[in-house]
């Protein structure tokens, strides 16, 4: 049986990022036969968001958008990392067969402390409470983009070990699941570095009108001429229009660049071209975020269902791996 597993945190606005190299990919596995486990991973939101009602304020916005973009909580298993308690006791048992010197190879890790960020201790053990989510319900596919790679083996590590430390195969070796391309398993930001809301160079996939205009002026040009001939390669907002446009066209874009002369386009045309797919892509879903979202409600009963199913799998690997270390 294939269980797809994977978790977004709630610590802002979800981004193009998110959406390219996850997101969609969670949507689109429900097509997949198995069984589908995401949610909104609160606990590591805790980690960078300390204020109560921003973090429940983001939860909220966060269901409304992966119902609006389709995910269909009677298919998939959707809830809140926080209402299942199984996952912290796993992410002890875990903690006791980790190596502190597997953590502290963690890049995600490293990028935050080298810029600067103070690190708690949860920062640091992070990838444990991310395995235990990964390994309480026997996943097997976990879809990613590329930043979390590392976190998923160090999971297969994690699992590997308590397996072999209590002699049992309590957990299920997962596998990550990548998107088709690079360029959507790492999308970059506004600045060309990867898109991050740690960075603050991210870009909310609900933007739109005079708000969606700032945000597409935003991405990194240089001063070179229009009618200059350039690698296509070399311009970042290419890059933003390779995830909307289809090839035939991005392609024509590209030609037109390489070229250059009186016919290129210049950067701005690029961005009014970037703006329009972007509002003819996200529009749909973006009326439906905001249906979603007038209801709290029914966002928290929906979760709440999800939480009950999600429970029921967590016990039964929990209590698995009690008994099999001696705690029962
Ligand atoms: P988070 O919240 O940072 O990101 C959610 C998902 O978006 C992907 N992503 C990107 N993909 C392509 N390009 C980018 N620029 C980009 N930025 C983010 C991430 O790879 C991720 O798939 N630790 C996780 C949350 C988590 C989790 C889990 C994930 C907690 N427990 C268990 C999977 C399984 C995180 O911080 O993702």
């Amino acid at each position: 049986m294939t269980t797809f597993l994977s978790g977004i945190q709630p610590s802002g606005r979800p981004h193009l990022g998110n959406y390219f190299g996850a997101i969609r990919q969670h949507v689109a596995s429900q097509e997949e036969d198995g069984e589908h486990f995401f949610f909104i991973a609160d606990y590591h939101a805790l980690t960078t968001v300390q204020d109560a009602e921003a973090l429940r304020s983001n939860v909220r916005e966060m269901a409304a958008t992966y119902f609006a973009l389709g995910l269909d909580p009677k298919r998939a298993v959707f809830f809140r990392q926080s209402d299942v308690p199984q996952v912290t006791e796993i992410t002890w048992l875990l903690s006791c067969v980790t190596g502190m010197g597997l953590l502290e190879r963690a890049h995600s890790f490293k990028d935050k402390t080298a810029k600067g960020i103070k690190p708690s201790v949860g920062l640091f053990t992070y990838p444990i409470l991310m395995a235990a989510d990964i390994l309480a319900y026997d996943s097997t596919i976990v879809p990613v983009g590329k930043d979390q790679v590392q976190h998923v083996e160090m999971a297969q590590d994690m699992a590997g070990h308590f397996n072999a430390a209590f002699d049992s195969q309590v957990f299920v070796r997962p596998e990550y699941r990548l998107p088709e391309t690079d360029a959507l398993a790492k999308v970059p930001g506004s600045d060309g570095e990867k898109m991050s809301k740690s960075y603050g160079n991210d870009l909310w996939i609900f933007e739109t009108g005079k708000r969606l205009k700032k945000a597409v002026g935003r991405i990194l040009t240089d001063s070179r001429d229009p009618s200059e001939p350039k690698d296509p390669a070399g311009v970042l907002l290419v890059d933003f229009l390779a995830l909307f446009l289809e090839d035939k066209e991005l392609n024509e874009w590209r030609e037109k660049i390489r070229e250059g002369g009186a016919n290129a386009p210049g950067y701005g045309h690029l961005k009014v071209r970037l703006i329009e797919a972007w509002e003819e892509t996200f529009a749909p879903a973006r009326a439906r975020f905001e249906e979603y979202l007038a209801d709290p409600a029914a966002l928290d009963a929906t979760l709440l269902v999800g939480a009950e199913r999600a429970r029921e799998r967590a016990s039964g690997v929990r209590d698995r791996a009690y008994l099999a270390c001696g705690l029962r």
